[in-house]
């Protein structure tokens, strides 16, 4: 039902699982939308707004992918990520991209204000939680303002040291998951449908075949968060990144209204909601060997280490893929493809870029001027990042061929891989002694797949597929389960 299977994020615990019904008979629309997040839901507000026809194909339950696990900040101040922009692609990319998450930002003010999602103005803040970070900070305060955000440097609300901050004002805290279904019902009663726990498994001409029956569409726009159809070779130009959410229940003082973020590592993003402290960070490529329940202990620690923590309530995680030259691509999926379209790669600031990615994508499918369009086209090549792009699909490469040579290891107490003519199988013992054994051979291009014992899933190193200990897809690209295995 959601991306995350041990742990419950603050956004879904109240989460109903009746929502809208799966596809039932083959139907016919103008947009199909494939993806119930942040991105894919609001392309489809503002299609059906624009007189559209418009379905949502949603595998699971719509707003509880990682639009349902993250920290919650829409804001245009995003770590040193304007820094990383200027220096790959020059000054007026940075400026561009400053320009449409503040448009992001607006918009989600805009839509958000019929909707009962919590929505508040808060300062977001880039800071250094070390001295080894004030370059980096001040680095990113001369590049935004370059690029025309209005910072500052003020103070930041929080019980430890600071040494060097960026401001910007008038950012937004939401509840993610209400906002999105609350775009999904403006979908419904502007007359669009959302078909959850509908899983498209492939794309042919105007046709996406789900697990329910069939769609046709005049133009099709693949919201996955990972694209599902391999054709761009999307696959081999991100890296998903993973990382973990705590909350805290405080006894005494107040958690920090700053929504803030340092660039370093370890990294510790802040937030709040309500009275409890959200803190985040422990990032690693997804799949990474030896992932435990310690990323949660380490930020539980920092929490406790600065504020009186009474208890911790929620633990989440999620990952969210990184493109080679760290812009977000949205627009049409392949060079020639005027039917597909494609909103990818937000680089965990997807809430702010999958709502400006929204705004693109109905711009170009009502045949209006987007501005940005070029800008963030899937199919630019950006030369300046080419050796990032060699380094990480050298990773692939030796996750491809070295795991399926390496002698099996045991990844965690209640887990055993044995051996299965030329694969492996995985054994995950649950608390009540039941074996749930699944091929570990990934069913998007064929690498193994690792435990991760935090969120006790089944997790791809190559391209950041995951499934649960039965083999069920929790996030993609791969459609298609792990074949189980008898025990
Ligand atoms: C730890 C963490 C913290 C973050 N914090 C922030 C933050 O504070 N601010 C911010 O701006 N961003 C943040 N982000 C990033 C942000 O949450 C994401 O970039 C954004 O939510 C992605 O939206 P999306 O619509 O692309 O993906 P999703 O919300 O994942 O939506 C994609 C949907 O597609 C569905 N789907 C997948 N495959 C299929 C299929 N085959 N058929 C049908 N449906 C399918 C999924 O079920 C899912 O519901 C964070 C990310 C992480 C990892
Ligand atoms: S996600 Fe591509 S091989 Fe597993």
């Amino acid at each position: 039902m959601t991306t995350t299977t041990a742990t419950q994020s603050l956004w879904l615990e109240a989460l109903s699982p009746d929502g809208f019904p799966p596809l039932r008979a083959d139907e016919t629309f103008d947009v199909a939308v494939i993806g119930g997040g942040i991105a894919g839901m609001t392309t489809a507000l503002l299609l059906t707004q624009a007189g559209l026809r418009v379905a949502v194909l949603e595998a699971g339950l719509v707003g509880a992918g990682v639009s349902g696990n993250n920290t919650a900040k829409v804001t245009a101040l995003q770590s040193t990520v304007l820094s990383t922009i200027d220096k790959n692609h020059g000054e007026s990319a940075a400026r561009d991209y400053a320009t449409a998450s503040l448009a992001g930002v607006e918009k989600v003010a805009e839509l958000g204000a019929d909707i009962d999602c919590d929505l508040q103005r808060r300062p977001a803040f880039t800071y250094a939680l070390s001295p080894s970070e004030v370059e980096a900070v001040e680095q990113e305060a001369q590049v935004a303002a370059r690029a025309g955000l209005p910072v500052t440097s003020g103070p930041m609300d929080v019980p430890f040291p600071v040494h060097a901050t960026v401001e910007l004002a008038d950012q937004i805290l939401v509840h993610p998951t209400k906002y999105v279904r609350g775009l999904a019902a403006r979908v419904a009663a502007a007359g669009g449908r959302i078909f959850e726990h509908t899983r498209a498994m492939q794309v042919e001409g105007d046709r996406v075949v789900t697990s329910a029956g069939t769609v046709r569409a005049d133009r099709i726009v693949v919201a996955t968060h990972f694209p599902i159809l391999d054709r761009g070779l999307y696959f081999a130009r991100m890296e998903p990144t993973r990382a973990y959410c705590v909350a805290a229940k405080l006894r005494s003082g107040s958690a920090p209204k700053a929504m803030a973020i340092n660039p370093g590592t370890p990294s510790r993003s802040l937030s709040s909601f309500g009275d409890l402290l959200i803190v985040a960070g422990e990032s690693h490529p997804a799949g990474e060997r030896g992932v435990d329940a310690g990323r949660y202990e380490n930020l539980a620690s920092f929490a406790r280490e600065y504020w009186d923590v009474e208890q911790i309530t929620h633990r989440w995680s999620a990952q969210d893929p990184i493109p080679y030259d760290n812009l977000p691509m949205i627009g049409p999926y392949t060079p020639k493809s005027g039917r597909l379209f494609v909103a990818t790669g937000f680089m965990k600031w997807g809430l702010a870029t999958g709502t400006f990615a929204g705004m693109i994508l109905a711009d170009l499918l009502t045949g209006k001027d987007s501005p940005m369009a070029e800008r963030f086209a899937p199919q630019r090549v950006t030369l300046k990042s080419v050796p990032d792009l060699v380094k990480m699909n050298a990773k692939v490469a030796v996750d491809m061929v070295g795991d399926h040579l390496r002698v099996d290891d045991a990844p965690a107490e209640n887990v055993r891989i044995v051996r299965d003519g030329v694969g492996k199988t995985g054994i995950y013992r649950d608390p009540d002694g039941k074996e749930h054994a699944v091929s570990l051979r990934c069913t998007h291009l064929g690498c193994l797949v690792r435990f991760n014992a935090a969120e006790i899933s089944w997790d791809c190193p190559c391209h950041g597929s995951r499934f649960d200990v039965d083999g069920n897809v929790l996030e993609g690209p791969a459609t298609k389960p792990l074949p189980r295995r008898e025990v």
